[in-house]
């Protein structure tokens, strides 16, 4: 049986986790479930799923289920957390956390040795490099779960040279309007997604396509292939999920609909494929469309590709700049334009590039943009 620990269990992903753990309980142990301070849904969750332990990062949540009988033993605050992956049996760990909280656990994890099924793309942009030399230290392996990079990762299974990598995008719900036309765009319009259901973060990620930019760095760090060699088409249907050109021209893609638990379960069972009620394609209605991102509308894309090519430290500016201007924008300090104004002139302020090496040195690039970014919000808006 798989032992399985879950970091940000009651997110979007997390409950598509915790369908496919309900699904197949015979391949699974849960040793440990994860959040920030959901309390009743991680205990709820614990309980169902039998888990060993649930943990929750915000230790003034824990106390309503501290203490409670016939469920999981409940794990406050971080530090503790990380003692517990540490402690339990080689694992695959889930990293499902919403954003740069999530580097320290799945860090940790791979130190341990611990699989992980990354879906946490934030940890991959600020620290990919550190994520990959601490994995190849343990021989931990990571597998892809964001949908796109778990296409690839599919067409990938020949384990040949490859052409070009092409992320598939849906365009977001803001897709062919013009910058004029986003200008007083609600937090509400922003969040509805055309195909899939996700957290905010991620939901206003995608309506100013800073998740296809996060994507692509994330594509770079996971496969190893140049920028050069990976492409972004729009495909609003968002039922091809990414494409592997290979070198004689051969281009294999993954197709389904959109459905979280498909990755997930891919990512658990790979290089088999288990069962999975799951509506199917109805060939005979498809209609796919393909079309160029409109990269003067959406900057960021261009952003993220400049940031990659410069690596160091600035995909972590990058990434703790979007998190701040995303937190503003729902908080109403700042319109949707201002969210990629900000990422931008928070970049723009950086003097002295350096490789990453060390978590220290993430830890202190994430820290350094994070307050840029709040100086620039507060400076601008
Ligand atoms: N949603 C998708 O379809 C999708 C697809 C591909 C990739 N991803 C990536 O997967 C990650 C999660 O996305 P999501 O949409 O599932 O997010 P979400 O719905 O907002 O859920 C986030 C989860 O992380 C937990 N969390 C947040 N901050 C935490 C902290 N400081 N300490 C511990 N736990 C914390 C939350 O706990 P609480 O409930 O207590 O707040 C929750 O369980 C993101 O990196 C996203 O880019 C998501």
């Amino acid at each position: 049986m798989t032992h399985v620990i879950v970091l940000g269990a009651t997110g979007s992903v997390g409950k598509a986790v915790a369908e496919i753990l309900a699904i197949h309980p015979e391949e699974f142990v849960v040793e440990g479930l994860v959040a920030n301070k959901s309390n009743q849904a991680l205990w709820e969750l614990g309980q169902r799923l039998g888990a060993r332990w649930i943990g929750l990062t915000d230790e003034n949540a824990c106390d309503p289920i501290t203490g409670r009988l016939n469920g999981p033993e409940v794990v406050r605050g971080m530090p503790e957390i990380l003692d517990h992956i540490t402690d339990s049996p080689h694992s695959k760990v889930v990293g499902a956390m919403s954003g740069f909280s999530g580097l320290v656990p799945t860090l940790v994890a791979i130190e341990k040795g611990h699989d992980i099924l990354l879906a946490n793309k934030e940890t991959m942009v600020a620290a990919g490099d550190l994520v990959r030399s601490y994995a190849a230290a343990s021989g931990s392996q990571i597998i892809p779960v964001d949908s796109e990079h778990s296409a690839i990762f599919q067409c990938l299974a020949q384990d040949q040279p490859v052409r070009r990598l092409i992320l598939t995008c849906s365009g977001g719900p803001f897709r062919g309007r013009t910058q004029t036309e986003l200008k007083s765009v609600s937090i509400a319009e922003a969040l509805n997604h055309p195909k899939w259901s996700m957290g905010k973060k991620i939901s206003i990620d995608s309506a100013t396509l800073m998740n296809k930019g996060l994507e692509l760095i994330e594509a770079h760090q996971l496969f190893g292939v140049s920028y050069e060699q990976i492409d972004v088409v729009i495909h609003p249907q968002s039922i091809v999920h990414s494409m592997v050109e290979y070198m004689d021209g051969a281009t294999l893609a993954q197709l389904g609909q959109p459905d979280m638990r498909v990755p997930v379960q891919v990512a658990f069972s790979w290089p088999q494929r288990w069962p999975l009620p799951t509506l199917p394609l109805d060939w005979s209605s498809l209609n796919l469309t393909f079309e160029k991102p409109d990269e003067k509308t959406f900057p960021a894309l261009a952003l993220a590709r400049d940031v990659g090519r410069l690596g160091g430290m600035m995909p972590a500016i990058f990434n703790a700049a979007n998190e701040v201007a995303v937190q503003a924008f729902l908080q109403q300090r700042i319109p949707y334009l201002g969210i990629v104004q900000t990422v931008e002139a928070t970049l723009e302020k950086m003097q002295h590039n350096e490789p990453i090496t060390t978590l220290d040195t993430v830890l202190h690039a994430d820290r350094w943009g994070r307050e840029m970014a709040n100086l620039v919000i507060t400076q601008r808006f």
